[in-house]
This record gives C-alpha cells, sequence and structure tokens, in this order.
C-alpha cells in the first residue's frame, strides 16, 4: 500500500486551533478531529467493544447481513474509497463481497498514520484487493481518489460507524454536498447513520463504567501537554456526557474540578479556568430515518435502501448520486 504523507505542518494548525478553542469567550470547545491522535485512536478501538456502545456492533451486523446485497445493487467495474477507514476492520466483509465479483481497488482515507497502517495489516489477505491509502483529510483524499479513476469505472464512497453524527447538522450536509461534488451522477454512498434512543441509553453508551470514553475524551489535554507543551493537570478535569434535546445530540465535555490557569506555550496563551467550566469537545448527533432521507435528497442524491438494526437502532443507507 502507498501511503501519501501530509504535507502540511499539523502541529502548527493544532496550536493555532486550540488557541482559538480555547480563547472563546462563551463556550471553550476543542475541534472532535483532535480526540484521534495514535492514543485517541486506539481507546476509540477499545469503546467499540464496550457492552454499553452498541453503535459498532450494530454497523457491523449491517455490514455482514446485507454485504451480498449492497454489492449486488452496484455496477461492475466499480473502486471503493472509504472517509475514515480506522483499522479497517468492518470494512472486510463488503470488500470481500466485492472482490468475489471482481478485483477491487480499496481507498481508505484516513488522518491517522496508525490507523492506516492497522487496516492495511487487517485487509491485505483478502484475495483480488488492491490497497492504496491516503494519509489526508477527507474531502482532500476523496478529491484525488476521484482524480485517479479511470473513465467508466463508477465509485462507492463508505463513510460508516455514524462519523457523520460528529459534524453538527448544518455542517453534515454541506459535507454530504461536498462529497457528491465530487461524484458522477450514478456513483454511491453506503452512509451509516446511528438513529434516536432513550436518553439513559446513550449516556450509558458516552460515559461507560470502566472509564474508557473519559481516557478518551481526556487524552486530548494529554495530547496537548505531549505536542504543545501545555500544563494540564488531567486529574482536575473530568468528563461529562450530556444529552442535549434540542440538537438531538450526546455532547461530551471536560469539565474543570476547580478554578486554575494553564499555560500552552505553543499555543501563545494562558487559559483560564472557573470551577464547573467546561470545554466542549464533540458532539454526537442521532437521526430518524426519515431526516437521513431528507438529508440525502438536499445534498443531491437518492436514498435508494435503509437497513435497520433490530437490537440498537441504527441505519445503513445506500445514497446515489443524481
Ligand atoms: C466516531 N464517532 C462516530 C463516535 C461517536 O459515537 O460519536 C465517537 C465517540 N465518542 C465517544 N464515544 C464514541
Amino acid at each position: 500500500m502507498l501511503v501519501h504523507a501530509i504535507p502540511a505542518d499539523l502541529t502548527y494548525e493544532f496550536a493555532a486551533d486550540v488557541r482559538a478553542g480555547l480563547s472563546k469567550r462563551g463556550q471553550k470547545e476543542l475541534l472532535s478531529k483532535y480526540l484521534y491522535d495514535d492514543v485517541g485512536s486506539a481507546l476509540f478501538e477499545v469503546i467499540c467493544h464496550l457492552p454499553e456502545y452498541g453503535l459498532t456492533r450494530a454497523d457491523e451486523r449491517l455490514l455482514r447481513r446485507h454485504a451480498e446485497e449492497i454489492v449486488e445493487r452496484l455496477p461492475v467495474p466499480i473502486a471503493v474509497a472509504e472517509l475514515g477507514s480506522g483499522s479497517g476492520k468492518k470494512t472486510r466483509q463488503i470488500l470481500e463481497a466485492f472482490c468475489r465479483r471482481q478485483p477491487t481497488r480499496y481507498y481508505p482515507i484516513e488522518i491517522s498514520r496508525a490507523a492506516l497502517a492497522m487496516c492495511e495489516r487487517e485487509l491485505s489477505d483478502i484475495d483480488c484487493i488492491s490497497i492504496l491509502g491516503f494519509e489526508r483529510e477527507y474531502l482532500d483524499g476523496l478529491r484525488e481518489v476521484a482524480a485517479q479513476r479511470r473513465s467508466g469505472q463508477a465509485l462507492l464512497v463508505l463513510f460508516l460507524g455514524s462519523t457523520i453524527g460528529n459534524f453538527d447538522r448544518m455542517a453534515g450536509l454541506k459535507f454530504l454536498n461536498q462529497v457528491r461534488r465530487n461524484l458522477q451522477p450514478g456513483d454511491s454512498m453506503l452512509l451509516g447513520t446511528d438513529l434516536v434512543k432513550p436518553s439513559a441509553q446513550l449516556i450509558a453508551a458516552y460515559d461507560d463504567e470502566l472509564g474508557v470514553t473519559a481516557a478518551f475524551n481526556l487524552n486530548v489535554l494529554a495530547r496537548i501537554n505531549r505536542e504543545l507543551d501545555g500544563n494540564f493537570d488531567l486529574r482536575k478535569f473530568e468528563h461529562v456526557a450530556k444529552i442535549n434535546h434540542h440538537a438531538r445530540s450526546v455532547e461530551m465535555h471536560l469539565r474543570s474540578m476547580c478554578r486554575q490557569t494553564v499555560e500552552i506555550p505553543a499555543s501563545d496563551i494562558s487559559v483560564d479556568f472557573r470551577e464547573g467550566e467546561t470545554i466542549w469537545t464533540e458532539s454526537s448527533h442521532k437521526y430518524s430515518p426519515e431526516d437521513v432521507v431528507e438529508i440525502a435528497r438536499t445534498a443531491g442524491f437518492r436514498c435508494d435502501v435503509q437497513w435497520i438494526d433490530e437490537e440498537w437502532p441504527f441505519a445503513e443507507n445506500l445514497l446515489i448520486a443524481e
């Protein structure tokens, strides 16, 4: 697998985003993409195995059960791109189904180099697959994939695991629209979306008993210490998961347990926290099946099929570019 490394100065961008997010007058925030360095990505893999967090298992069940049907609905020849492949584990079933039909080129697009390497280890034993990974932000990677496609070859974009839920609703719509602009009519997107469910179930899923999600969240502060020379004392912050009924989302925050000041030299800031003040680190939006059809339509896709898991409300949506 060829990995195209990112040339940009990522530390500089991280420092600037941390400065902007923690200098805000109202709610302080850190962008959720910074949760996923190598430690964060490894902790997220553990979250996916927790009994309280049924999302990944629902996603995998649906892909396992419907892989053949998904493949049968799509044209030949086809290449497969995946936005945020992670370890690649849940993609195996669908890639195997494609490879039973034709040799298949697979383009995982990931910002985490460690996740790309794991993805290659996980999937390279599939017969007739060729893997070309892109260490890129999603849309940059997709643009490069679209530029490489051969004429007459269709493209399927996988966006699994309800990562779309980590965008604000408007940003999610805009993102789908930008994906659509890199596709041609008849190309497709398989979009995984976590569906609305009772608050208690969501709180348990995002604040598990073992404290893995808490570690995943706190790691962003540890990352600032490691990469930006910050002096966050992790014992003085606690993980909080709360429901935002209006946005139909579950939010993760880090709450300062006392009044304190934190220095972050690489971002050139000193940040004051009141006792109880929080940093908002992630929102995870939940959808109804009808929401997805509507968002897809607005972004320029027709929703061809929705498969819904019975154990954990989650939908796999096959969208066709119009
Ligand atoms: C990656 N994403 C879909 C996960 C979610 O459920 O929103 C991230 C996560 N955050 C806490 N637990 C899992």
